[in-house]
């Protein structure tokens, strides 16, 4: 019969035979995904394996912490930590076009990986959390030639330059299968059952220009709207968080006026964003409850420095997309 332990146990030995003697490495991105697959993949080979956790400067607050805490500390996964928001920054002053952003973000990403990669010359394999539904997206995008409305960033090209052969123990699996997995590996819930993140992060919640000083601001603000939307729960005791599908702040650059004590301001807009969505091809802005959203919105303006207002987008997809960028 088919159960969990079971499929980890048979995915074991087809991950050993695959890899043999080989050692194997991973692009640790924080999102659910990669994470499974590190587990799974660790879990199969132990120290053949090495994650490289790439932090572009575009993460979410205290997620390098996060990654390293729950698989260098807790699991004993082998984790290289890459601080090159310097490098991403540098590359993006200027750069305010969306879609320009986004190449930049992937191109560096790649460049960075490769760096660390060939720092592992012993690596034969290229560990990837493809998902089924990713691997029929793609061959639709081939045989369709599919215009893409966003290039979605993913690490494609990498095993053609670096030269290695390509696992992906998570291909047959549904989303909602690799969350099981991920909780029968141990995976703590709040990783598992994540909002998805864009690869290129808050590449594309900055809009326009990126830079170092809004992304803290923006950091900020997101963190205390995903505080918010965890410790509220509905009448049935579900959290705000979970009856979502995705939910960010976007930072708008654009100043506006308020008061503060005896003072004007003059200071930056936050936009927050929450959908429910089944395939994120169309979505509801959802419908947050006033105190909710009154606590955010409190909290925000009087933490963070820097931000005066905060607005709630109640555009559905289409005819906006999720995200602003
Ligand atoms: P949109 O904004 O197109 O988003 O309605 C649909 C879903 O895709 C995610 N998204 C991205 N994911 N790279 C990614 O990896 C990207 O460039 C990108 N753009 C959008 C978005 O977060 C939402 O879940």
């Amino acid at each position: 019969a088919w159960t969990m332990p079971n499929y980890i146990d048979e995915a074991i030995i087809k991950i050993r035979e695959q890899v043999g003697d080989e050692e194997v490495i991973l692009g640790l991105s924080g999102g659910v995904d990669s994470s499974v697959a590190a587990a799974l993949i660790h879990r199969a080979i132990g120290d053949k394996l090495t994650c490289v956790f790439v932090d572009h400067g575009l993460l979410r607050l205290n997620e390098g912490q996060m990654v390293m805490d729950m698989f260098a500390r807790n699991l004993g996964v082998k984790v290289i930590h890459v601080d090159a928001s310097e490098t991403f920054m540098q590359h993006l002053e200027g750069v305010t076009d969306p879609e320009q952003k986004r190449k930049i973000i992937g191109r560096e990403f790649v460049e960075v990986f490769q760096h660390e990669a060939k720092k592992l010359p012993n690596a034969k394999w290229l560990a990837q959390g493809t998902i089924y539904p990713d691997v029929i997206e793609s061959a639709g995008a081939k045989t369709k030639k599919a215009h893409t409305i966003k290039s979605h960033h993913n690490v494609g090209g990498l095993p053609e330059t670096l030269n290695l052969k390509l696992l992906e123990p998570l291909r047959e699996l549904f989303k909602d299968e690799v969350r099981q997995l991920g909780i029968a590996l141990g995976l703590p819930h709040d990783m598992v059952y994540r909002h998805p993140f864009p690869g290129p992060g808050l590449g594309v919640r900055i809009l326009g220009e990126v830079k170092r000083d809004y992304a803290d601001l923006l950091r900020r603000a997101d963190a205390i709207f995903i505080e918010e939307l965890r410790n509220t729960k509905n009448a049935d005791g579900k959290s705000w968080y979970d009856l979502t599908s995705q939910a960010f702040a976007v930072f708008l650059p654009v100043k506006s006026v308020g008061v503060m004590g005896d003072g004007r301001t003059y200071d930056y807009v936050v936009a927050l964003r929450a959908v429910v969505t089944t395939d994120f091809m169309t979505a509801h802005w959802a419908e947050l409850p006033y105190d909710l959203l009154g606590r955010t919105s409190n909290r925000i303006i009087n933490e963070v420095r820097g931000i005066n207002r905060v607005v709630y987008d109640v555009s559905g997809k289409p005819p906006a997309t999720i995200e602003w960028e």
